[in-house]
């Protein structure tokens, strides 16, 4: 299914993709939500879950914000009109939603962050705003109006003394009202507003970029991490300082960017810490490995009588290929594995896969290198059998 409606996945990455905003109609034809607003309002009731209820009060333009969990009577409490329920992480919680992920597997999967489900009377927005990453919005149910304006930055005047960043001001060049199965994309920094129009669910696939602060400090202090105490700065060279020894002199500076350089260039470094960055879960306490261990004998029957071996929506996989090896993550973590031309296509398989069924791998079955890495990857619960 092409999702992008009549545009290609090529001309999508190349004409809009982090460039410009982009309605597509219909990206998702006869749409029915996997979920309805009682089911968002259940998980807004559940401890690990996070939620927000954002409530205008559109007289003198003050907002309310609340954080979940709720409970019943704060959702009998609300007003009629005018507020928004925001439910993070859904995909983690319902895999209708993670399936619903894989329909944007054209972008990397270690660059999503989450599918966001909002639901709104009349009238609920959370104001005018830009965020700091890609998304798609994916009309649920009922309409909801949005205005796209320019690209913003962080000159761009905000609403004082309200809890949320809402724009002063914001110009509309575009608007649309959405249906269910409509889809706007919008690449970050770009203005936004969606007011419900009736009664209305939104979901949000949100993509996410470490700014280049994180990245420069995640790298330097995994680096760091593996340096000794005795490996410092050393000037063999140095030349007669007499004549001006409060100088840090040009020689000095040089060998220290020298010694940056050499660190920052470690491309092995980088890889392994990328994928460790890229993989980190969203939740660290919502993922758990199995209670009790299994061994191959006890999971075997199930290769036969079930059919899919799915990811748990609560793991974040990535590779890199390297010299001839297969390096897998899962959640921040090395998944090692014995390296064979076997478990090397297994692994990539596993990892690029949602779903596998027992007749893509069942060649890979009989193998007892294979057998470890299954039997591992689902005592580690980053597999699940799924019937
Ligand atoms: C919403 O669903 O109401 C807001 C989503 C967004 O603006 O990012
Ligand atoms: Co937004």
């Amino acid at each position: 299914m092409n999702i992008l409606g009549d545009i290609s996945c090529e001309e999508f990455l190349n004409e809009y993709w982090q460039k410009k905003p982009l309605l597509i109609r219909n990206a998702f034809p006869d749409f029915e939500s996997p979920v309805n607003p009682d089911d968002i309002a259940g998980l807004a009731l559940e401890e690990d879950v996070e939620s927000r209820i954002l409530i205008e009060d559109v007289s003198n333009q003050t907002w309310q914000v609340k954080h979940g969990p709720f409970t019943e009577e704060n959702f009998t409490e609300l007003p009629k009109e005018n507020w928004t329920l925001l439910v993070q992480a859904v995909d983690q919680w319902i895999p209708e939603f993670a399936d619903l992920l894989e329909q944007f597997r054209f972008i990397p999967t270690w660059r999503k962050d989450d599918l966001m489900v909002s639901f709104a009377p009349k009238g609920g927005s959370v104001g005018p705003h830009y965020d700091l990453y890609d998304v798609f919005l994916v009309q649920g149910m009922g309409q909801r109006t949005w205005q796209v304006g320019p690209k913003c930055s962080e000159s761009d005047a905000t609403v004082d003394d309200v809890p949320v960043k809402i724009l002063k001001s914001m110009q509309t060049d575009h608007e649309w009202v959405l249906n269910p199965g409509d889809m706007l994309y919008l690449p970050p920094s770009y203005a936004h507003h969606g007011v419900a129009v009736n009664d209305c669910m939104t979901f949000s696939i949100g993509f996410r970029a470490p700014s280049e602060a994180e990245v420069l400090q995640g790298f330097t202090d995994h680096l760091a991490s593996e340096l000794t105490n005795d490996q410092r700065y050393t000037d063999p060279a140095l030349k007669d300082a007499s004549a001006t020894p409060a100088l840090i002199d040009d020689d000095a500076i040089e060998r220290f960017s020298q010694m940056l350089q050499d660190k920052i260039n470690q491309k092995d470094q980088l890889k392994t810490w990328l994928a460790q960055y890229m993989t980190e879960p969203k939740y660290e306490d919502l993922h758990e490995p199995l209670e009790e261990e299994l061994e191959w004998l006890d999971i075997d029957s199930l290769f036969q009588e079930a059919q899919h071996l799915t990811q748990n929506e609560t793991s974040r996989w990535a590779y890199f290929k390297d010299e001839g090896q297969v390096s897998l993550f899962i959640n921040g973590q090395p998944q090692p594995f014995k390296q064979t031309p076997e478990t090397q296509t297994l692994a990539k398989h596993l990892a690029n896969e949602r779903h596998t069924t027992t007749q893509e791998i069942l060649s890979y079955l009989v193998d007892p290198d294979c057998q470890r890495l299954l039997l591992d990857l689902i005592n580690g619960n980053h597999l699940y059998f799924e019937d």
